[in-house]
Parts: C-alpha cells; structure tokens; sequence
C-alpha cells in the first residue's frame, strides 16, 4: 500500500503499557513509507514502559498518566483529553495499552481510537483477556485457528467494530509462547495497515461494520 500523496500525515498518538512492539512497528511502517501518519504523543501508565523509551529515541513527546492518580475515570478522561487535544492528536492507537480508556475519552474521539487484540475477536477477549492469558486461553480450549484483531475502541472491552482480522494456525506443540510469538507477527503486519486505511480516510463505519473503501485513483502527476 503507498502513502497518499494528497493527505498530510495523520497525526496519531500510541498508548501503551509494556514493550511496545507494536508501537515500533507502526514507526517502522512510517519510515518505510507505508503509513502516512506522524506519532506526535506516547502515553503509558508506566514510567518503565520499554515503548515510553522507543518514543524518546524518536524524539516523541511522551506522557506518563496513571488512573489511580485520579479521582475518577472522568477526571483520568480529562486529563487524557487535555493531552490529545495539545497534541492535536487526530486518532488515537492503543498498542498494548492495559487500562480502560475513560467514556469521556470514546465519546470525545468516537471511532478514532483502535485497539489490537491478540486473539480472533469476539472469541478470547474481554475483561482480563489480555497477553499471555489469551494464548493459554486459545490452547486450553482447543481451537484450531486463533489470529489478530484490529477494532475500534467503544465503551465496552474488546467490543468496537471490527476494521481487519487475520487468522494464524493454532499448532500442535504450541505454548503460549510459540503462539503469542506468530501471533505477534501478523500484528505488527496488521496495525499499520489498518492505521493507514484510515490515514487515506478510507473507513466508513456503519453500524457494527465496517467498509474498506477502495483506494483513490494513483496520483501520476508528482
Ligand atoms: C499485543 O499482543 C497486543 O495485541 C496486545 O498487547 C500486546 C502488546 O505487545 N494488546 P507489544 O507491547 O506491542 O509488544
């Protein structure tokens, strides 16, 4: 996929909690060329997030908020807004992000906010349906097929409508870790297509599905 040429870059914002290898994916995909989009904030709610790090490599600004320095979910909210809205943040990725992003937060960015899950969603998500816990999850209920879920973020867990899903083969000798590990490889494939789809603006959203509009015709003249 290429980077429109008409657009400028969108500007996002990653939240992330632990390493954030899907936050170095995403900027990896804008050096490549393959996602028109500037990281313009990091948030985490861990001072020794590894992706807080990748951010200052890059010269991200970075921004460290936890909930229970707030409080309400509402004021965390605001104080999430605050931030976005000083950094002019236009969509917001959360890449491996453990915390509940507040109402006020949905409401005020509405199928601006994605999320990637390790898992085919609606199945193995949910309220502590996270990291290793979905792999072990996957295994000990014998499925054959698990994958990648690029979504957006409504009120509820692991809930919003689904934009790109891609399966990966559960094996007979996986553990969590083999498993997590191919999973981990379609994600980091998946998010950044995804977050170009909408960087061209080519998401509609209607209802619980979402349409992947067709690119715009190849710009010849540049
Ligand atoms: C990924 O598996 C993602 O799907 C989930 O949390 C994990 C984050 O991994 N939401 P990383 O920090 O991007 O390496």
């Amino acid at each position: 996929m290429r980077a429109s040429a008409k657009r400028p870059p969108i500007r996002l914002a990653v939240f992330a909690s632990g390493t954030g290898t899907n936050f170095q994916a995403i900027l990896n995909a804008i050096q490549a060329g393959r996602l028109s989009a500037q990281v313009v904030l990091c948030v985490s709610d861990r001072p020794t997030a590894g992706a807080l790090e990748r951010a200052r490599r890059h010269g991200i600004p970075t921004a460290v908020l936890s909930p229970k320095d707030y409080p309400s979910p509402e004021a965390f909210g605001e104080a999430l807004l605050d931030l976005l809205r000083t950094h002019h943040v236009e969509l917001v990725a959360l890449a491996g992000y453990l915390k509940k992003i507040p109402d006020n937060v949905v409401a005020a960015y509405r199928n601006r906010i994605l999320n990637i899950h390790p898992s085919l969603l609606p199945a193995f998500g949910g309220p502590g349906m996270y990291g290793r816990h979905v792999h072990e999850a996957v295994l000990h209920y014998g499925v054959r097929w698990t994958g990648a879920t690029v979504h957006l973020v409504d009120e509820v867990y692991d809930h919003g409508p689904i934009v790109l899903q891609e399966p990966v083969p559960v094996l007979p000798d996986d553990t969590p870790e083999t498993l997590a590990a191919r999973v981990l490889e379609v994600e980091h494939r998946l998010y950044p297509q995804a977050l170009q789809l909408f960087a061209e603006g080519r998401i509609k959203i209607d209802g619980r599905r979402v349409r992947i509009l067709p690119p715009p015709p190849e710009n010849h003249h540049a």
